[in-house]
């Protein structure tokens, strides 16, 4: 999604702008842009294409000056093109702005504009807020943007500079992302944390209907209602390290790598010093415990099939009701929300706008939200009533890995400790699954070690134009999530299905050789998956099967197989995924593409 950064100080702007929008590539986009104050006058140069193309452009006639904003724009109004890319700047070019989110209005608003005599460059809904800002300027820049702001109705974060205010930015926003930082002599506005950290770890998260006013060597920040804010600086202590690749060639090996210490960090984080599971800082005691009657899981894309294994989890650990519904229709739909519910929005970025409707429509219900997420200071992390972090390290790779597994992993944990409280999970079953869960970061390890062996596999599998999934039960949330993770950055067209549904309907699809991967992890089962899979066999199709290596039954029937650790069904769903997120990086760089910019993706989805 888009990317925003902002620069005031005493350095050039550009380079700064570039390196910052570099930092935020990650988060997917189809052009880019900056404006640099430039001898007076703002100088504005956006391409279509990648941020290389735009540093080709400016390699000779790089725009000089202190001040700037910068943007990376993945097209929502306005097909990709110089054009319709950000900044865009009013009609005599002394004011530009770039912004993320969607003016929901827009429509009315430029035709009113029109009506008032501007005229528009661009297809986008963007351009009607500079305009509306030009409209207001009447030399104060921070009271136009919020008079323009007033008028808006939809989502934004937006960055707004002025030929005629020099030496200050203005941004404001609204259900997207902003911080400020805070540097020596010069300050910053970027749209995600990474885009500053090679210049400061000291930012501010900006609130919604929060505006802001840098200069050199000052930050205001306003509410809503033009109140002084009075904000909390945060101190980043991740390493700007860690969000660069260390010798991996992409983010989502390295990130896939990672999944040992992810799980170990974010074991120990939710361990007293007694080594006693501890969330008793979100407010979770044995009252809370003994008083819920259902779970609710929200959560979409990737998060969404973390709830599918945590609706298995938490019903058998809490002997309650789970429903899971992706955020998009929960936020649609007239749910129930009751007392006693347990509702947990799952989200990596903590960002993702649909979650964020989804929390706020069970909240305006009455529910007392937890936010599951791995970023520190996100938007769904300050709404909700407590919070549950994963501690999986910034996630860059669009295909979201180490989210997934931690997810799991504290859906598991929270799911322990709530039994516990409330009685209903064997003392036996916590004690044996915490005991397994401490061996989990070498079992990653272990699979981890079979790459050569996936690799292979994935290079042949990578020439088939379909490629299904299925497994039972828990096996089921993981054959959804190999399925996402193929199809999202190999495009080779993919479904996920359980098991036992694809005689009513999905076996229609198995011709000779398609490749069918079974995952198959839950021993009970290895009789009806053993079945499955001769079921579609028949039919013709390839069995690869990801199973342990005692599950005979699914082996003698499979053609080939990855061999996984064995394992309890709880701690399965963590485990099974590996080798299906390598499968996936493997298919994908076999067909020659870039698993960490796969097309039309968005790390973030801010907007609806
Ligand atoms: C994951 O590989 C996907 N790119 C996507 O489905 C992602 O999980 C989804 O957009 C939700 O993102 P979130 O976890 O940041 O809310």
């Amino acid at each position: 999604m888009c990317g925003i950064v902002g620069y005031v100080g005493h350095r050039q702007a550009a380079p700064i702008l570039l390196d910052g929008l570099e930092k935020l590539e990650y988060r997917g986009y189809d052009s880019a842009g900056i404006s640099v104050l430039s001898g007076g006058v703002l100088d504005i140069c956006k391409e279509k294409g990648r941020l290389s193309v735009l540093r080709e452009s400016l390699k000779n006639n790089m725009p000089t000056g202190t001040v700037g904003i910068g943007h990376t724009r993945w097209a929502t109004h306005g097909a990709p093109a110089d054009f319709n890319a950000h900044p865009h700047f009013n009609m005599d070019r002394t004011i530009s702005l770039v912004h993320n989110g969607i003016i929901e209005n827009y429509q009315s608003l430029r035709d009113w504009l029109i009506s008032m005599g501007y005229e528009f460059r661009s297809e986008t809904d963007t351009e009607v807020v500079v305009q509306l800002v030009d409209y207001y300027f009447k030399g104060d820049l921070r009271r136009a943007v919020e008079q323009a702001l007033s008028k808006i109705r939809g989502s934004y974060a937006i960055c707004v500079m002025s030929s005629h205010c020099p030496g200050m930015l203005v941004a404001a926003r609204k259900d997207s992302p902003l911080v400020v930082g805070k540097g020596d002599g010069e300050n910053f506005f970027a749209s995600d944390v990474p885009a500053l950290l090679k210049c400061t770890r000291d930012v501010y998260y900006l609130e919604d209907g929060d505006v802001a006013e840098i200069t050199a060597d000052r930050i205001s920040i306003f509410n809503s209602y033009g109140a002084p804010a009075g904000r909390t600086l945060s101190h980043i202590d991740w390493d700007a390290e860690a969000a660069e690749k260390g010798g991996y060639p992409h983010f989502m090996l390295k990130e896939i790598y990672e999944e040992p210490e992810a799980i170990e960090r974010t074991f120990r984080s939710k361990l007293s010093e007694s080594g006693e599971l501890n969330f008793s800082d979100i407010g979770i005691t044995e009252e809370l415990a003994k008083g819920i009657n259902r779970a609710v899981i929200v959560g979409c894309g990737t998060a969404y099939h973390a709830g599918v294994a945590g609706k298995y989890i938490l019903e058998r650990l809490l002997g309650v009701p789970v429903e899971v519904d992706v955020a998009s229709e929960y936020r649609y739909r007239d749910p129930i929300v009751r007392p006693g519910d347990l509702f947990v929005a799952i989200s990596q970025s903590g960002e993702t706008a649909d979650t964020l409707a989804a929390m706020r429509l069970a909240k305006a219900k009455g529910a007392r939200i937890i936010s599951l997420t791995n970023v520190v200071g996100s938007t769904h992390s300050r709404e909700a009533d407590a919070v549950i972090y994963t501690v999986a390290g910034p996630e860059i790779a669009v295909a979201s890995t180490k989210a997934y597994t931690t997810q799991i992993l504290c859906l598991l944990l929270l799911g322990l400790a709530l039994g516990r409280l409330r009685g209903s999970a064997d003392q036996q079953l916590c004690r044996s699954t915490l005991e397994e869960i401490s061996r989990l970061p070498d079992m990653i390890r272990q699979v981890l070690t079979s790459d050569k062996d996936i690799r292979r596999i994935a290079y042949r599998y990578s020439a088939a134009s379909d490629i299904y999934f299925f497994g039972r039960n828990i096996d089921w949330a993981t054959a959804l999530e190999g399925s996402l993770k193929l199809k999202e950055i190999s495009y080779i067209h993919s479904e996920g299905f359980a098991a036992g549904e694809l005689k009513h309907g999905p076996i229609a699809l198995i011709e000779q050789d398609t490749p069918v991967v079974a995952i198959a992890t839950e021993q009970r089962l290895f009789e009806k998956l053993a079945s499955n899979i001769k079921e579609v066999k028949a039919r013709g199709a390839n069995i690869l099967a990801v199973c342990p290596a005692g599950a005979d039954l699914v082996l003698d029937s499979a053609d080939e197989s990855i061999i996984i650790p064995e394992c309890s069904e709880l701690v399965s769903p963590i485990l099974s995924v590996v080798p299906l997120q390598l499968f996936a990086y493997d298919c994908c760089i076999s067909r020659g593409y870039d698993p960490d910019k796969p097309r039309n993706l968005a790390k973030s989805v801010t907007v609806e």
